[in-house]
């Protein structure tokens, strides 16, 4: 794969792209992408006539991923600089939003959820990869520095993530892939930490 070793840091927890069902044309926004893989990898499922934009809040994430579409001569794909929770996209603009492993990052995710849904096509669609809990993390977990930045502490429960993104009002939620998350994770907290991928 070409882009190994610029694009790929290894800090995702699924795999968006390939189960978002992206098709040409569609226009495809990913939250928090980083240096850029899942973005780079949907402007060849959507084609000449989609587009792919990539938000991230890390302006040296945004110069790298911009670095590498002048190298490669993208022509369908835009980088943007800003938070999830307070999107620079238009309403009602995107066909699909993906993410992998961010959202649990997001101290206010009923904000962020709620500027995906304002930024969704009326008959747009997201698939989130992220992480979240089977049942709650202790206090300590959830205070702690290291964990917030290991994307755990701030993981939801998961019943709890689907009521927020169904409250929101999204509807069809269905969970595709849920798989233990074990990467950097305690022995104590192994099985409690899960990476879903999220439809709706
Ligand atoms: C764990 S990395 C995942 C990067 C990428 N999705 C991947 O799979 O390689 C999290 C990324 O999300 C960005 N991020 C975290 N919180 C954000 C927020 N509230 N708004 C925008 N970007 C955010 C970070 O700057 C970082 O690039």
């Amino acid at each position: 794969m070409i882009f190994q070793k610029e694009a790929v840091l290894g800090l995702g927890c699924g795999n968006p792209v390939a189960l978002a069902g992206l098709r040409q044309g569609e226009v495809v926004l990913d939250l928090g992408s980083g240096v850029g893989i899942d973005v780079f990898l949907a402007s060849k499922r959507v084609g000449e006539s989609g587009k792919v934009i990539g938000v991230d809040m890390t302006k040296d994430m945004i110069k790298k991923a911009d670095s590498l579409v002048k190298e490669r001569g993208f022509a369908n794909v835009e980088f943007r600089l800003g938070e999830i929770e307070a999107l620079p996209i238009e309403d009602n603009s995107i066909d699909v939003v993906i993410s992998n492993c961010v959202l649990n990052l997001c101290p206010d995710k009923k904000r962020a959820f709620n500027e995906i849904f304002r930024v969704l096509k009326q008959d747009g669609r997201l698939m989130i990869s992220d992480l979240v809990t089977d049942g709650e993390l202790p206090r300590e977990v959830k205070d702690s520095f290291d964990a917030w930045a290991g994307c755990i502490a701030g993981a939801l429960e998961r019943n709890n993530y689907l009521k927020l993104i169904r409250d929101i009002g999204f509807s069809e939620i269905t969970i595709v892939k849920e798989t233990p998350y074990t990467i950097d994770v305690s022995e104590e907290l192994k099985g409690t930490i899960l990476s879903i991928s999220v439809e709706a």
